[in-house]
């Protein structure tokens, strides 16, 4: 292209419409090329400067360098405005609309320890019972003493107790052995009536298949002035019914021994093993689920009152065997181990909950 002869400003207005129309930045750039690179007609037209006169090199030389710097200027700001459009269409595309549903994630599920303890929940409160509760670090007395387990006696060593570092009076508290302690509680804190059921973690140091060393109990308790072994082996047939869903069971009830119970008992009920399937309610074999009795009048005087006006009767059972027989659920250490696919498999759905009227 002849310098001399090009019209300057006509060709400045072609270069800058097709660069302010480029499309994208491929053809901005070819555009470049086209007029600034080094075979481009900018640079062609200022090659021609050293051939021409010193007066026709005065008037061209400001023209294309003013030519050269406009365009180059163009382009730059092209661009930038290019790029910053590419970025915003790219940000449109991966935009996330957070209002629309998820993935499908696992929802999670209900413990079947927790499932269990609302099962046995409202089978009580459906006989009347009332639901208490205490905490998992109880002192020396309500865990011990106040339920006649006397002072060295070797019924302490029986529970395999975690004690804890004593404090500055030097009394050691102790991880509740059983929810016992929660009987204690409830008589020093209410006037009889009592009619009360309490669930929760109690600990011991054992650990195997049938054991673990933080498991859960649910203890019973009324005192009044008339209830009798009779009216507690009701109540307990009634929950296992309730418990197992089946209408006839047989259970028994065998002399057994505990410091805050006089007479004790543990209660059997009549199951079936054969074929490897347990089946509860009849059979030929035995399985004991819980231990109960009479409360002890040492206990209900401990507790501030007069055991010759009030009586009563107790029972405690571990929630988590009655879980493993119920659900099928046959390592105890599996509930407490965190593993998902333990909890896929055996846990509730979040969206239920156990109740009398539509089934357990
Ligand atoms: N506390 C007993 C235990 O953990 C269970 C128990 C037995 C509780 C008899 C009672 C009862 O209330 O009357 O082994």
């Amino acid at each position: 292209m002849d310098a001399a002869t090009t019209d300057i400003p006509a060709l400045e207005r072609d270069l800058l419409a097709r660069i302010d129309q480029a499309g994208d930045e491929q053809a901005l750039e070819m555009l470049r090329v086209e007029a600034l690179g080094k075979q481009g007609l900018v640079s062609g037209m200022m090659r021609m400067l050293g051939a021409m006169s010193p007066d026709e090199r005065q008037r061209m030389g400001p023209l294309l360098n003013g030519l050269k710097d406009r365009v180059g200027e163009a382009i730059t700001v092209k661009k930038a405005a290019l790029a910053e459009a590419a970025l915003e269409a790219q940000l449109r595309a991966s935009a996330v609309d957070v209002s629309l549903p998820g993935p499908r994630a696992y929802p999670g599920a209900i413990h079947p320890i927790s499932w269990v303890m609302e099962e046995i929940a409202a089978i009580f409160a459906d006989m009347g019972f009332v639901l208490e509760e205490g905490p998992d670090i109880e002192t020396d007395f309500n865990n011990f003493t106040a339920l006649n387990f006397p002072p060295k006696h070797p019924a302490r060593d029986m529970h395999d107790t975690f004690f804890l570092a004593p404090d500055v009076s030097g009394e050691r508290k102790v991880l509740r052995t059983h929810t016992s302690p929660v009987q204690v509680r409830t008589m020093l804190k209410q006037e009889p009536p009592i009619r009360m059921i309490c669930q929760g973690r109690t600990f011991r140091k054992d650990s195997d298949a049938t054991h673990t060393p933080m498991f859960h109990q649910t203890e019973g308790l009324v005192i009044d002035k008339t209830s009798t072994m009779a009216d507690l082996k009701g109540v307990l047939m009634g929950f296992v019914k309730a418990y197992f869903e089946v209408d006839d069971v047989v259970v028994r009830f065998r002399p057994h021994h505990f410091p805050f119970t006089e007479p004790s008992a543990e209660m059997d009920v009549r199951c079936d093993r054969s074929g490897g399937v347990l089946k509860i309610g009849q059979g030929q074999d035995w399985l004991e689920i819980l231990g109960c009795g009479m409360v002890h009048p040492n206990v209900i005087a401990n507790c501030g009152l007069d055991p010759n006006e009030w009586q009563g009767y107790a029972f405690g059972m571990g929630v988590d065997r009655l879980a493993g027989l119920k659900y099928g659920m046959p390592d105890l250490r599996d509930y407490f181990s965190g593993d998902v696919r333990w909890l896929k498999h055996y846990g509730f759905s979040p969206f239920l909950l156990p109740g009398l009227a539509q089934g357990l």
